[in-house]
C-alpha cells in the first residue's frame, strides 16, 4: 500500500472516495468537512440536524456525492470529543475509516489529517498515527487460506492537506509510521503463524533476515553452547521437545565507544507452550502458539531500531523453545542450574517462561548489560488483574520503569506500573534449591517477575507481561483480531529515548 502526503483541495480529488471528519457537537463543521458540506449542499449539516450523525468516536456515515463532486463518496468519521482527542484517537479513526472503506470494495481513497488543525497535535505525530492506523488495521493474516476471493487490499492512499506548511512533516511523520508499523507487523506474522511453522528454528531465520536488511550482527547459540555455558533452565524446558532450542542474539551498535550506553531486550520464545509435564487443558491450548510473542516483539522492535538509528548499543536476546511433555520432558522436583550458578526447583513445569528468562537474563549480564526490558506473554494471572488494554510492568529501577511508560504512551500501547516486594520472596523459597519456579495463586504476576528479577544482577531491570495484550479477541481500532505486534513500538520508542538522553 503506498501512502502518498499532497497539498491540495480534499473535495476536488479525482478519487472514488475521500474521508472527511466530525468532532462530538459541532452543528456546523469547517475546513475540510465544511468545504465538503458546502460542495454537497450541505448534506453533511443536515444529517447533523437530523440526528444521524453525531461525530461519537468511531461512528461512520457514507455519503453518496452523486456528481456533486469529484469524489464518488464521502466518508464522515466521528472523532468523539474534541478535548479528549489525541494520537491514539487518530491512530484508531484512521485504522476504523480505512477498514470501513475496504468493506466497501474501494481501493484507493484520498484523507484529511484528522486533528492537524488542532492546537497540541503536531502534523509530525499525526503522519505517523496515520501511518500505523493504515498498516496495522488493515493488516490481514491470511496465507493459509486458499481463497482470498473478494478480498481486496487498499493499494493507494493519499493525506490531502490545504496547508502547504505542514505537508512536509507529515510526510516526514509517514515515513516513520511506517517503519514502527512495519515492525510491529513482523511481531504480528510470527505470532500468528502456527507452532509447527513458528518453530525455533523459523524464529532464528527471521532473525538472520531482519539482521541482514538492518547491518544488524546476530549470533544464534545452539544447544551444545547452551550446555558449555551453563544454561540449565533453558535447557530443562527445552529436552522434553524435539525441536532444537536457538538463543537468540541481534546486536546493534549505535554508541561503540561507549560501551556501557547499552540496552538489552530480552524476549520469552516460547513457540508453543503445552505446559510441559505439568501440562495445561486442552481448550484454548492452541493460543499457545503466541506464547513467544515477547521474543518476536524484540526481534521486531531490533529491525526499526536497526532503521531508526539512536544512539546507544541495543542488544536484542530471544530465548526460543517449545515447552513440550516428551519422554525427556523435565519433571515437577527436577532442580536446574542457571547460568549464573543458582539453582531452581520446578514446581510446575507450566512456569516455564521464567525459567528460560533467568537464563537469557544471566546472559545478557554477563556481556555487560546495564539496562534491560525483559517481555513475556508470562501469567495467566496478568489477564486476569489488567485484560487485554493494559501491559503489566515491574522492576527495580524507577527511572527505567517510568521511560518504559513513557514510551509506551507515545506507541499507544498502555502500561501499568505494578509492585515487585520482598515480602513476597517467602512464596517461592524452595527446601532444597535456591528458589522454586511458582510462587503460588497470590500475587502470581508478581512472584513470576520476581523470579526474574533474581537473575539481572546489578542491572536496572524491567520485566512487561504481556500475557493480556499480546492477540487481541476481536481487534478494534488498530488492532486486528489475533496478533497485536505489541509492544514492539513501545521498544523503539524506549531505544530512541535513551539514545536521546
Ligand atoms: N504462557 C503461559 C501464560 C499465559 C497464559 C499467557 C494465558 C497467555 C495467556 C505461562 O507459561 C504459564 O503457563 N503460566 C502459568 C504459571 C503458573 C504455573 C505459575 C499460569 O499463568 O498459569
Ligand atoms: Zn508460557
Ligand atoms: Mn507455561
Amino acid at each position: 500500500m503506498e501512502i502518498k502526503v499532497t497539498q491540495g483541495d480534499i473535495t476536488q480529488q479525482p478519487i472514488a472516495a475521500i474521508i472527511v471528519n466530525l468532532f462530538e457537537g459541532v452543528t456546523t463543521p469547517d475546513g475540510a468537512t465544511g468545504a465538503a458540506d458546502q460542495a454537497l449542499d450541505g448534506a453533511i449539516s443536515k444529517l447533523i440536524a437530523d440526528g444521524e450523525l453525531k461525530g461519537s468516536k468511531g461512528h461512520m456515515s457514507l455519503i453518496h456525492t452523486l456528481g456533486k463532486i469529484t469524489p464518488e463518496r464521502v466518508l464522515v468519521a466521528g472523532l468523539g470529543k474534541s478535548a479528549t482527542f489525541n494520537l491514539d484517537g487518530v491512530r484508531a479513526v484512521t485504522a476504523e475509516a480505512a477498514r470501513y472503506l475496504r468493506g466497501k470494495s474501494v481501493r484507493r481513497f484520498a484523507t484529511i489529517a484528522h486533528g492537524a488543525g488542532i492546537g497540541g497535535l503536531d502534523p509530525r505525530g499525526v503522519g505517523r498515527a496515520m501511518a500505523e492506523g493504515l498498516i496495522l488495521g488493515l493488516y490481514r493474516f491470511d496465507k493459509y487460506k486458499s481463497s482470498t476471493e473478494g478480498k481486496q487490499d487498499i493499494e493507494e492512499v493519499f493525506i490531502v492537506e490545504s496547508d502547504n506548511k505542514k505537508v512536509e512533516e507529515l510526510a516526514a511523520g509517514v515515513e516513520e509510521g511506517r517503519a514502527l508499523a512495519e515492525a510491529a507487523t513482523i511481531a504480528r506474522d510470527m505470532v500468528n503463524e502456527p507452532a509447527n511453522y513458528m518453530t525455533p528454528t523459523r524464529m532464528a531465520e527471521v532473525a538472520l533476515d531482519v539482521a541482514t536488511e538492518g547491518s544488524l550482527s546476530i549470533e544464534v547459540l545452539d544447544k551444545s553452547r547452551m550446555k558449555d555455558l551453563g544454561m540449565g533452565a533453558l535447557l530443562g524446558v527445552a529436552q522434553g521437545s524435539n525441536e532444537p532450542p536457538k538463543l537468540i542474539v541481534l546486536r546493534y551498535n549505535g554508541d561503540p565507544n561507549n560501551e556501557d550506553n547499552n540496552l538489552g531486550l530480552l524476549g520469552k520464545g516460547i513457540t508453543f507452550d503445552s505446559g510441559g509435564i505439568s501440562l495445561k487443558p486442552s481448550e484454548k491450548m492452541g493460543d499457545m502458539k503466541g506464547d513467544m510473542a515477547g521474543g518476536a516483539a524484540v526481534i521486531a522492535a531490533m529491525k526499526a531500531i536497526a532503521y531508526f538509528k539512536p544512539r546507544l548499543n541495543v542488544v536484542g536476546i530471544v530465548a526460543a523453545t517449545e515447552n513440550m511433555p516428551g519422554g525427556h520432558a523435565q519433571r515437577p522436583g527436577d532442580v536446574v542450574r542457571v547460568m549464573n550458578g543458582k539453582t531452581i526447583e520446578i514446581d510446575n513445569t507450566d512456569a516455564e517462561g521464567r525459567l528460560v528468562l533467568a537464563d537469557a537474563a544471566s546472559y545478557a549480564t554477563s556481556i555487560g548489560i546495564k539496562r534491560m526490558v525483559d517481555v513475556a506473554t508470562l501469567t495467566g494471572a496478568m489477564v486476569v488483574a489488567l485484560g487485554g488494554h493494559y501491559t503489566g510492568a515491574f522492576g527495580n529501577d524507577q527511572k527505567l520503569i517510568d521511560s518504559v511508560i513513557a514510551a509506551g504512551k507515545q506507541a499507544g500501547e498502555r502500561i501499568w506500573h505494578l509492585p515487585v516486594d520482598d515480602d513476597f520472596k517467602k512464596q517461592y523459597e524452595s527446601s532444597i534449591a535456591d528458589m522454586k519456579n511458582i510462587g503460588g495463586r497470590a500475587g502470581g504476576s508478581i512472584t513470576g517477575a520476581m523470579i526474574i528479577g533474581e537473575f539481572v544482577g546489578d542491572a536496572a531491570w524491567v520485566h512487561l507481561d504481556i500475557a493480556g495484550t499480546s492477540t487481541s479477541e476481536k481487534g478494534a481500532g488498530w488492532h486486528t483480531k489475533g496478533a497485536t505486534g505489541v509492544p514492539t513500538s513501545t521498544l523503539v520508542h524506549l531505544a530512541q529515548a535513551l539514545g536521546a538522553g
